[in-house]
């Protein structure tokens, strides 16, 4: 009987769409959000559609929608109904305790927050003095907003937010984004957005839609696509309420910036950052560093690594798991030359464009025993991310995910110095959760 046939039973996955946005996410609206917002509905463009579209759905539905931030794209759902953001932790499997941040498009929307409707049972009861952003974030906001910058704020009690943004905790994290796409898309909504990184959990932040696509599709119904993100790293995270204040997270907006803020002078690091130990054999993927991970193994190098002592231990790899690993990566920033000069002369020339894939094919010989020779081809596969950490942050997760298109089985990367403040610490901190292994100066 056709009615209870697999076919008919089963949930069908869902057909995702993908819309251009990318004239509304790189203007720089000279007007308000709002004037701009209404001007744009006039104009009755394609692009106004896409975003009315989205804002009904967030409105409405609780299937969350894909957009762009200056950092990665975010999954957004309406952070006032537990339905709703529900669907990100499905969307994403995402693990119910880790919070979302929520979106805002004005200060005045995190008053709102700050500031719910008492119960009615508290009407008559003495009037609550209104809250406000606590003073020790004043100069951040004022430096930093908007931005790629979180802060912590205590959850009122009567909290207009899902719990489920919080994951139950006293805070939750908010920000302005400096995207005027994306305060756009929160104006048109005219909800708060819990929006985390809209990639499958456990995998390297979507930069571009064809990211989040690849990592979502069948599971959401919409993804607004404005193009490559500027930044591509996601925001700093702080809490300026413990004290001394701390840096959850590090990212778009540098240590020594925050440091040099009033108040903000003895910021501490509230994130583990060590370099992971150099392991003769990796632990098993999946470990407790692993989190932008591609499913290749990642061997991160330290900067100033001796570069013939690297290809030493390369080329000892590729002999030794001349059967796992068929298909090798490498991605490179400042020193290493195009495919560690493993390149016969026969193959093709790196592009020499910035963050673009190249790759060849590699004989390698390698002797089991004194008396027996067995021989393997690899492919090779090399991105060079550019000289400038902006460059490097911008390219890393694309990279990560281009590598992982191909199905290599390791990525060999080359760090840069996480001293250099800006972004640099944000791009070695999510290189760290990447690798399996970091190898230190004077090690490989
Ligand atoms: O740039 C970004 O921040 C991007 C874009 C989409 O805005 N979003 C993003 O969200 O990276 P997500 O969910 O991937 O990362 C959120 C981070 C997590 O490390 C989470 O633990 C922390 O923020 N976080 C959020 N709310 C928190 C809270 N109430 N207390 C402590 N940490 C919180
Ligand atoms: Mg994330």
């Amino acid at each position: 009987m056709a009615a209870l046939s697999p076919s008919v039973s089963a949930v069908s996955p869902r057909q995702t769409r993908i819309l251009p946005v990318h004239r509304l996410n790189s203007i720089s609206p000279p007007q308000s959000i709002a004037e701009w917002w209404a001007s744009e509905q006039q104009s009755g463009s394609a692009e106004a559609a896409a975003v009315a579209e989205a804002a009904e759905l967030l409105r409405t539905g609780n299937t969350p929608v894909g957009f762009p931030t200056e950092t990665v794209y975010g999954l957004g759902a309406d952070a006032t109904r537990s339905a709703a953001v529900q669907g990100i932790y499905r969307a994403k499997q995402r693990p119910r305790d880790n919070p979302l941040i929520v979106h805002v498009d004005s200060e005045d929307m995190i008053e709102r927050l700050l500031n719910p409707p008492a119960k009615d049972t508290e009407a008559n009861g003495p009037k609550n003095t209104k809250r406000t952003i606590p003073d020790i974030y004043r100069p951040l906001i004022e430096r930093f907003w908007p931005g790629p910058l979180t802060i912590l704020l205590p959850n009122p009690p009567n909290s207009i937010l899902a719990p489920e943004v919080t994951a139950k905790l006293h805070m939750f994290g908010v920000r302005i984004p400096s995207s005027p796409f994306a305060r756009l898309l929160i104006h048109a909504t005219g909800r708060p957005l819990a929006a985390p990184s809209a990639n499958a959990s456990t995998k390297p932040s979507p930069t571009i839609a064809q990211h989040v696509y690849h990592d979502l599709q069948g599971r959401i119904d919409l993804i607004l696509d404005g193009g490559p993100c500027g930044v591509g790293v996601e925001s700093t995270v702080v809490d300026g309420l413990s004290s001394p204040p701390a840096i959850l997270r590090p990212g778009g907006v540098g240590i020594d910036e925050i440091r040099a803020c009033p108040g903000w002078e003895k910021v501490r690091k509230a994130y583990k950052d060590e370099a992971l130990q150099l392991k003769e054999i990796p632990p098993a993927p999946g470990m407790k560093y692993r989190h932008y991970s591609p499913k290749a193994d990642v061997v991160l190098f330290e900067t100033g690594s001796n570069p013939t002592s690297i290809s030493r231990r390369v080329n000892a790899d590729l002999k030794n798991t001349a059967v796992g690993a068929r298909k090798v990566g490498f991605i490179r920033t400042r020193t290493w030359e195009y495919a560690l000069g493993l390149a016969p002369p026969s193959s093709p020339p790196p592009s020499g464009e910035i963050g673009s894939m190249t790759s060849f094919t590699l004989e390698v010989e390698y002797h089991p025993t004194t008396y027996s020779t067995i021989k393997t081809t690899k492919t090779i596969y090399d991105i060079h991310l550019g000289q400038k950490t902006e460059d490097i942050a911008r390219g890393l997760f694309a990279a990560l995910r281009a590598m992982d298109l191909e199905d290599v089985d390791i990525i060999y990367v080359e760090g840069i110095p996480d001293n250099e403040g800006e972004l640099a610490a944000a791009v070695m901190n999510r290189l760290r959760k990447a690798a399996e292994v970091e190898i230190r100066k004077g090690q490989a």
